[in-house]
């Protein structure tokens, strides 16, 4: 497959999804506009942050006139707006977060993308914004990631980060639902978003959705109204919050920006999803994971109660957030009212190290890829 070229990888992973899918995939023309210089040997793969790096190229498009259009790759630079475009006064804008990474034989591995594009939809329906077609999302995603696939770094435990993102272009001022949107996917290489366990604190005033509001979007305002309280925490010596319900802060929502998950008395137990909760990719992941290997899963509401209780019995074995950019990252310790309470060793921990593990494996195309996860281009 590497031997074909750039066009022809494109339309035999089009033949497939069509043949899969049993849908009729077009075709669209993407305008590709090289960089003269590549700004890759100036990358320290050995010192990488996460979202700093930006590859050579990225992807846009434009929604005008009830239709997506225009679609180019070019290289990774400023866009030209008015300070007048609407996304910057009514907050019209809404992402997502992916990651590709590097197998063995030139092989890039995008995870689980068709997840991404239709969390982005959901985003876009609750947000008036337009849905982005799969032929766009995904001939946009393959042939940037296909063009700049030296970016996609091979060492364990890096990746390549993709960011779709859309956001209103109109230029008028007045609360309305823009006519007017920019897509664009912008990638570069990271390393893990944490670097440590997390030291984590209940908030029990500040929230971070309220039913009936955008939590389960993936929109831009979510992450604006979380900083001021993740400050003040960070400010007390914590590394992130977690999200309580903003009616009562009894029940548990989510870790920061992932979703979090426990395992108490052997039962793996996360917070069902609802219009308050991001629904995460790596969520379902890690839930299919248990469930195929035997374990109980149980995912309903979870109380803050219970989980101090059982941090309190020494029945709470293992506690950790689970995102695309946090992967599985061990929560350590949790900050609730005045107290601290000390969780299990993050190493002696069997399940999250057991999922790290088999989830990496599968990434990296060193384990078979039993449930079809990896989008190979
Ligand atoms: C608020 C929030 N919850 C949960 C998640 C986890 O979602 P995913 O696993 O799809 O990355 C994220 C990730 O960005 C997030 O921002």
């Amino acid at each position: 497959m590497c031997q074909l070229t750039q066009k022809e990888k494109v339309l035999l992973r089009i033949i497939v999804d069509t043949i899969t899918s049993c849908n009729m995939i077009e075709t669209i023309d993407i305008e590709i506009n090289k960089s003269p210089v590549s700004r890759l040997s100036s990358v320290d793969f050995n010192n990488l942050s996460f979202g700093h790096v930006f590859s050579d190229h990225m992807f846009v498009a434009d929604y005008t006139d009830d239709e997506w259009k225009n679609f180019q790759i070019i290289p990774y630079g400023g866009l030209l707006f008015s300070p007048a475009i609407s996304a910057l006064h009514y907050g019209q804008a809404i992402f997502e977060g992916i990651k590709a990474y590097r197998q063995k034989e030139d092989r890039i591995a995008i995870f689980r993308p068709m997840k991404n594009l239709e969390r982005l939809n959901i985003s876009a329906e609750r947000m008036c914004m337009p849905a982005v077609p799969q032929e766009v999302f995904m001939q946009g995603l393959t042939q940037l990631i296909d063009l700049d696939r030296k970016w996609a770094p091979s060492a364990v435990g890096q990746s390549l980060y993709i960011r779709p993102v859309m956001f209103a272009t109109d230029t008028i001022l007045g609360v309305n639902a823009s006519k007017n949107y920019k897509f664009v996917i912008l990638t570069g290489p990271v390393a893990a978003y944490y670097s440590k366990n997390l030291k984590v604190k209940v908030e029990l005033h500040y929230s971070r959705a309220d039913e009936g509001g955008v939590g389960y979007a993936k929109t831009a305002g979510n992450y604006a109204r979380a900083l001021y309280p993740t400050k003040l925490a960070e400010q007390e010596g914590f590394d992130q919050l977690i999200w309580t319900d903003s009616r009562e802060h009894a029940y548990i929502e989510e870790a920061g920006t992932a979703n979090v998950m426990f395992v108490i008395n052997d039962v793996l137990i996360t917070p069902s999803t609802r219009d308050t909760i991001l629904d995460g990719v790596s969520r379902h992941t890690i839930l299919d994971l248990a469930r195929a290997w035997g374990m109980q899963v149980e995912e309903r509401r979870v109380s803050v109660d219970e989980v101090i209780q059982a941090i309190k019995k020494g029945t709470l074995q293992e506690a950790f957030a689970a995102g695309t950019a946090a992967t599985i990252a061990p929560i350590s310790v949790i900050g609730h009212k005045y107290d601290l309470y000390t969780l299990p060793d993050p190493q002696a921990r069997v399940f999250s190290n057991k999922a790290l593990k088999a989830l990496s494996d599968i990434r990296y195309g060193l384990a078979p890829d039993q449930f079809g996860w990896n989008y190979l281009i």
